[in-house]
Order: structure tokens, then C-alpha cells, then sequence
């Protein structure tokens, strides 16, 4: 014998969370860059979204585009084609909202991250 529930309603589970809002989104971006005449594409086809409070890790051999997505974000170099929204908005110019710092090479090595940011 198998009890039946009438009118029952879908439920969340037990400690379910509402989703985090997404920040950063990536909409069909792609980036080429012009050298001397030749083009190279530096990302394409790049279609992610990103939560609040997520960590997010690119990972990909060197020159594969990981650090041209984050200067997308910042606003440093605006995608070829595509969009790259932040908080809902497309980024245009530099975008004061992020505290972004670059590769080993661009830091002050006696600073902590904070005041690298600064
Ligand atoms: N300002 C630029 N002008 C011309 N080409 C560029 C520029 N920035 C990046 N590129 C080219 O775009 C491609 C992706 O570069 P990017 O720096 O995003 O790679 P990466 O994945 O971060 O590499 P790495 O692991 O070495 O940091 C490379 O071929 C690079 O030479
Ligand atoms: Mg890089």
C-alpha cells in the first residue's frame, strides 16, 4: 500500500539559499587583437556567469586569453565582439567597481594584496 499526496506543492529543500545575484556575465565575447596587420584571436565563443561570492579559477596555457577576460571586465580592453555585463551593465571603459590586480610582474612584491589594489 502507497500513500498518495493530493494538492501537494513543490518545496525547496531544507536549507536551501535563494541563487546569489549574477555580477559578472560574459555574452558571446570574443577578442581579437590586430598586430602589425595580422589579427589574432586572444578568447571567442566565452559565455559564463558569475554569482556574487563565487571564486572562480581560469585555468589554461599561457597565452590562451585567461588574463585578456579579466581586462574585459576591468575595462582595460572592450571586447571585439559580444558583451561583457557587470552587475547587469555592459562595461564601458574603466570599470571602478573592480579591484583587479595583474600578474606577478605589475606587483609591489612589499605590499599585501589590499594595498596592491590600493
Ligand atoms: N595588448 C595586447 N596586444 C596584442 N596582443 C595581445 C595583447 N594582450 C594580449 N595579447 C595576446 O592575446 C593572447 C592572450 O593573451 P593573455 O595575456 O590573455 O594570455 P594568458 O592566458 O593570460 O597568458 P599567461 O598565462 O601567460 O598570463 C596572447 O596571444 C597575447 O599575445
Ligand atoms: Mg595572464
Amino acid at each position: 500500500m502507497s500513500a498518495v499526496l493530493k494538492n501537494a506543492t513543490p518545496r525547496e529543500p531544507i536549507g536551501s539559499v535563494a541563487p546569489a545575484p549574477t555580477v559578472i556575465s560574459f555574452r558571446n565575447v570574443a577578442k581579437a587583437f590586430t598586430v602589425k596587420g595580422v589579427a589574432k584571436q586572444a578568447s571567442h565563443s566565452i559565455n559564463v556567469d558569475i554569482q556574487q561570492g563565487q571564486v572562480v579559477t581560469i585555468v589554461g596555457p599561457s597565452g590562451c586569453g585567461k588574463s585578456t577576460l579579466l581586462n574585459m571586465v576591468a575595462g582595460l580592453f572592450a571586447p571585439t565582439e559580444g558583451q561583457v555585463l557587470y552587475g547587469g551593465q555592459p562595461v564601458k571603459g574603466i570599470n571602478g567597481r573592480t579591484g583587479y590586480m595583474t600578474q606577478s610582474d605589475h606587483l609591489l612584491p612589499w605590499r599585501d594584496v589590499a594595498g596592491n589594489i590600493a
